[in-house]
């Protein structure tokens, strides 16, 4: 468990007033993966919950997904891309190293006003720069902040590794908040990293630490390396432990909750964080048999979905909760 900080609550409260997601059209099922990996359909449904995940076209790029993401939550917020001070991207794919891909979402949305920048924060990046944003906005520096959760991790899988191949999926998912005067929006956010666990879940290479050489390159430094076994245990630990954080700060029960919305990385990791946490699996939301782990994209297209499906109303609490690489950890609650 985690030493936790005094939670300072800002005096502005940020809202999320739009959301929108989207994945690329190609499915990847898990019987076409037995073609060009020793799986199973069944292995991977059994240990991961796994049934399907998209992949990006070799032109569609990290940033293509994020602005088609981003103008389905700018519509649903009404908001207009000269209307946005910020954005703020996570992703651990970024289409270049720089310019930044919110630089490159900026771009192709023509939100000509923003300041961009990306976070790297792996499978917590979109709760990471929501809670940027949200200081942001509650500093009173910005008033409407594009946040982006988009990876396109296909380009990072070693497809000879079935450890790792058969997990991950592409997508993006983004919000837009903007200060409101009414209380409701992020109530309390929680964030917390463990640099000491760094290679448990990485990508070694294409950095400056094992650049891009032809050795390396067959060596295969610059796809993603996991223990499944250690990150599938610390990430149950780290997720309840920032649920239950989060809910202290808000001064809520977990009953108080409407919808969950966990990483989705595996089935069994949010079974036995609700049993933990005391919750219904119906309070959770899961859309991980669809789309596998998409990294930072993850809770942001779940947050979309549940959204458009009316899993939650105005005025109920949400509680998003992740884990992922680095290693990183984070949890938000916000009224709806
Ligand atoms: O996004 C960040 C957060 N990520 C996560 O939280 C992922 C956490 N980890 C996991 O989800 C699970 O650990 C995995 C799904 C990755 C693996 O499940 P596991 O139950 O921990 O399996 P394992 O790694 O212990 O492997 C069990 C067996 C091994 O065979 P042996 O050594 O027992 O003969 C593996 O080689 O399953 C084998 N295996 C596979 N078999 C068929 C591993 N991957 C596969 C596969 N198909 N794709």
């Amino acid at each position: 468990m985690v030493n936790l900080p005094p939670y300072s609550p800002l005096s502005r409260t940020a809202s999320i007033i739009g959301t929108g997601s989207y994945v690329p059209q190609r499915i990847l099922t898990n019987t076409e993966l037995e073609k060009i990996v020793d799986t199973s359909d069944a292995w991977i449904t059994s240990r991961t919950g796994i049934k399907e995940r998209r992949i990006a076209a070799s032109d569609e790029f990290t940033s293509h997904m994020a602005a088609k993401a981003a103008r389905e939550a700018m519509e649903q917020a009404r908001v207009q891309a000269n209307e946005i001070d910020l954005i703020v991207l996570a992703t651990v794919s970024p289409d270049t190293f720089f310019p930044a891909t919110a630089c490159h979402v900026q771009r192709l949305l023509g939100a000509k006003h923003a300041a961009c920048f990306d976070i790297s924060a792996a499978c917590s990046g979109f709760l990471y720069s929501l809670e940027v944003a949200r200081q942001f906005i509650c500093t009173s520096t910005y008033d409407t902040v594009l946040v982006v959760g988009a990876d396109r991790l296909s380009s990072l899988v070693n497809w000879s590794d079935r450890n790792t191949c058969v997990l991950f999926g592409d997508g993006a998912g983004a919000a837009v908040l903007q200060y409101r005067k009414e209380s409701r929006g992020i109530i309390t956010t929680f964030m917390r990293s463990n640099g000491d666990y760094g290679n448990i879940l990485c990508t070694p290479g294409g950095g400056c630490a094992l650049p891009v050489t032809p050795e390396n390159f067959v060596k295969r430094f610059n796809t993603i390396r996991m223990n499944g076994k250690e990150t599938f245990k610390l990430a149950i630990t780290s997720m309840q432990s920032a649920a239950l954080y989060a809910l202290q700060q808000a001064g809520l029960a977990i009953s108080d909750i409407e919808c969950i919305i966990p990483h989705q990385a595996n089935i069994r990791i949010i079974e036995v964080l609700a049993d933990r946490l005391k919750v219904p699996m119906e309070k959770v939301y899961i859309n991980l048999d669809r789309f596998g782990n998409t990294s930072a994209a993850a809770v942001a297209i779940a947050l979309d979905e549940a959204n458009r499906n009316g899993r939650f109303k105005a005025g109920d609490y949400v509680l998003m909760v992740t884990f992922g690489g680095g290693l990183t950890w984070a949890s938000s609650i916000v009224q709806w």
